[in-house]
Parts: structure tokens; sequence; C-alpha cells
């Protein structure tokens, strides 16, 4: 069987290199020369554990290909980005639609499409479904359309990969068949085969959930802070109950999922959703309340300027290199809202200038600063605990407890 990965990012490119290392004819495609230039080179566009040697592994194979464009295959696996629009909170769908349009200018009869994307409930009927018709009553192909949305966290994506259940969303379950044949290959998690439209809303709402839960974990952070509780204390006794289970409070939310999925119920349920805006708003907060404590804890150590404080940490959570959405460019965008600039900044995972006054190098990060700011628990920083004695330490993560630290 031959498939083909369109979109080589963060769900694409550890997908197509899982099929490939496991018998399946895969041919990569992404629009990004670079993208395909290094992996051609063998090396791995982003970090992850494990990744070097799949990707190792799916070359020594002999089953992996890479293309510019799509090519003809039975099987299409569409991993491109679902950005939500700005104003309106909706899915900005095109970059799907966009790669669905270039598979069927391709793609042989009786073929499957199988969007790993995530999408808001209905897309694929109201966005998808159309431009298949129309190509049916142009070409005459009849192309079959299933969703398999993707739930690996980055940092622990290849157990992941291998040991989730997958959500199957089909109209036929002959091609759920195919599919549960397609992800068997490598994944040994349960296949649970549904309607399109209830695989779209579940992985919509498991991300929104945990945004709901990160939010009610922030707003208690903020009471316990008003009336001196330990919230981790709270947090922790609480969760002994059997039925309860709290997240952690941080500094906010980020990454390609939790902050963004939730939207799309906002943009396209605005009459009905309440809880799921507020936490998002909620969580959207948070790095501006980061802020605050910063100049309380400033003030308390008769910290002057900003220069002095240095914020560890990009990413938008530990051990990966993704920033996209991360609490500490939030935060960075606060502070050019008003002007404040010359707050430091460094993570050992951003090894090229992001923002200004960002540190390469740790030791002259540590040597410029009064006060460190952890806004991300790398293991980084948790091994390098002892390094921090003498600063003042604000760990927004409770990560350091070798330590006295200034808590959210
Ligand atoms: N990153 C995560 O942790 C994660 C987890 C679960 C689900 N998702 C979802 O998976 C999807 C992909 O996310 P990602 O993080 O991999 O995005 P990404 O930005 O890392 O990768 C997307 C890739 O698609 C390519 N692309 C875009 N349009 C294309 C086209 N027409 N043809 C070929 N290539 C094209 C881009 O060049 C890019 O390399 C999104 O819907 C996201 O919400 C992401």
């Amino acid at each position: 069987m031959k498939i083909n990965v369109i979109g080589l990012g963060y769900i694409g490119l550890p997908t197509a290199l899982s099929m490939a290392a496991n018998g399946l004819n895969v041919i990569g495609t992404d629009l990004k020369q670079d993208i395909l230039d290094t992996i051609k080179k063998g090396k791995m566009t982003f970090q992850e554990k494990g990744m070097d040697e799949l990707l190792s592994k799916a070359r020594e194979s002999g089953n992996l290909s890479l293309s510019d464009r799509c090519v003809e295959a039975d099987v299409y696996i569409i991993s491109v980005p679902t950005p939500y629009i700005k104003i309106s909170k909706k899915i900005d769908s095109k970059y799907v639609e966009k790669a669905v349009r270039d598979v069927l200018s391709i793609c042989p009869d009786g073929s499957v499409i199988a969007i790993e994307s995530t999408v808001s409930p209905g897309t694929i009927d109201d966005v998808v479904r159309p431009v298949l018709e129309e190509n049916e009553n142009e070409s005459g192909k009849k192309i079959h359309i299933a969703h398999v949305p993707e739930r690996i966290i980055p940092g622990n994506m290849l157990y992941e990969l291998r040991n989730n259940s997958r959500t199957i969303g089909v109209d036929d379950p002959s091609v759920g068949e195919m599919l549960k044949e397609v992800y068997g290959s490598f994944c040994m998690g349960q296949m649970i085969v549904t309607d399109i439209k209830t695989a779209e809303m579940t992985k919509v709402i498991e991300n929104t959930y945990r945004d709901i839960n990160i939010a009610f974990a922030n707003e208690l952070a903020k009471i316990c802070r008003r009336d001196n509780m330990d919230v981790y204390e709270v947090i922790r006794v609480a969760n002994m109950h059997p039925r309860v289970n709290i997240l952690s409070p941080g500094p906010g939310v980020g990454g390609h999922c939790i902050s963004v999925d939730p939207w799309f119920l906002v943009g396209d349920y605005p009459d009905i959703v309440n809880i799921i805006r507020h936490a998002r708003l909620v969580n959207d907060e948070q790095p501006r309340y980061v802020l605050e404590r910063i100049s309380e804890i400033m003030q308390e150590n008769s910290i002057q300027k900003i220069e002095e404080v240095g914020l560890y940490g990009m990413t938008y959570k530990e051990n990966v290199d993704d920033t996209r959405e991360s609490p500490t460019l939030q935060l960075l965008d606060y502070m050019k809202q008003y002007a404040a600039k010359g707050i430091k900044v460094y993570d050992p995972y951003i090894t090229y200038n992001m923002v200004p006054d960002q540190y390469q190098n740790f030791d002259s990060f540590l040597n410029d600063v009064k006060m460190i700011v952890v806004m991300v628990a790398h293991d980084h920083i948790i091994n390098n605990c002892a390094s921090l004695k003498g600063k003042v330490v604000f760990d927004t993560r409770n990560c350091l407890h070798d330590i006295e630290t200034y808590k959210l």
C-alpha cells in the first residue's frame, strides 16, 4: 500500500517516519523545500526524543521518499496547520482546503483522504465535502474521506504515537477497516471507529477539557495568593479525592492545540459557550498576571530595573523546541505594548535569536541578572538548580524544590 503524507511538521513527519519504518511505502510531501532538504540529509527538523533514530530507521528501510508535491497513492494523510481567525475565532481551514485540492488533482479513483489536522466539528461537511463533490462531478472519481485526529504530546511523541488509542472517523465502515490496518502498522493502541463529526468534536473537546481544567487551576492560584494559601498543597490534597483531578497552574497556555482549539467552539457557538470562552480568557490573561507578580517580587527585593530580570524558557512546554503561542512570547508581547524592554531571555532549546536581549549561553545569562523567572520546566533548569543560588527565583512552574523560590 502506498501512503502520501502531506505536511511534514511536528505531526506529519513522525507519522510518515513511523509508517515507513514499519514497512509501508511512504512519500512525504511538504511545500517547504528546506524541510525536504534537511530530511534528505538525514537531519531532523525539530528536537524530539527518539526522532533521530526513527529517521535513520525510516531512511535505511528504503520505504521513504520525499516530494514537494502530492503523488499517486492509495491513502493520503493530511497534517497541515489549522490556525484560528483572530477576530471571528473560527477555524482557518485554508491549508486543509488547499491540501485536499492538491490531492484531488492527482489521486486515483477509490483512494482515501484521511485528515489528521485538528478541525472544528462540521469542517469536513462544510468545507471538504463540497470540494470532493465538485471533483466527483467533474472527474467521475469517487474519493473517500476520513478524519483521524492526532493527539500526541510533544516531548513524548513516539511513545504516544505507538500507544495512544486512535479515533478514526469515517462514512463507510470498510474505509475504517482499511485505516485500522494502516495505523495498526505502527500503533498498538485501540482503534475506535466512529463517524466523522464525532471524531472532529472529540479531538477539539479533549483539548478544551484540559484548557478549562488549567484555567480553573490558574484561578485557584490567584485566590490562594490573595489569602495566603499554598495552591500546590491545596491542589495536592484535593486531588486525593477519588473523583478530583485538577491540573497545575502555570504562566499561561501555549502550543498549537490547547490554546487554539477551544476558540473553534467559541467562534462557531458564540451564543452557547460561556465556560469555554472564559477559560480561554483566563489562560490568555495569565502571562499578564506573571508580569504583575514579577513587579511585586522586584519591589520586595529592591530590584529596580527590568534589565536585571531574566526569563528562563521560551517554549510552550518543557523539553521541546516549539515556541508557538508560548506564554513567554505572550508576556514579551504585553511588555512591548507598554514599550517596556530590556528583560533578558534564555532557553537551551532555542539556539537562534528570536527576540531582543536573548542569550545563547546559560552562564552569561545568569551573570547578567539578579532575578530569574522560570517560565518552562526544562530538565536543564531542574538539573542546574544549584546554579541559581543567590538569585531571586520566581518559579511559575513549581518545578524547583531544592532552593527557595517565589510562586505564582
Ligand atoms: N503539534 C502538535 O503537538 C499537534 C498535536 C496534535 C494535533 N496537531 C494538529 O496537527 C496539525 C499539524 O500541526 P503541526 O504542529 O504538525 O504543524 P506544522 O506547522 O509543524 O506542520 C505543518 C506542515 O504542513 C506544511 N504544509 C502546509 N500546507 C501544505 C500543503 N498544501 N502541501 C504540503 N505541505 C503543506 C507546512 O509547510 C508545514 O511544514 C494541526 O491541525 C495541529 O492542530 C498538532
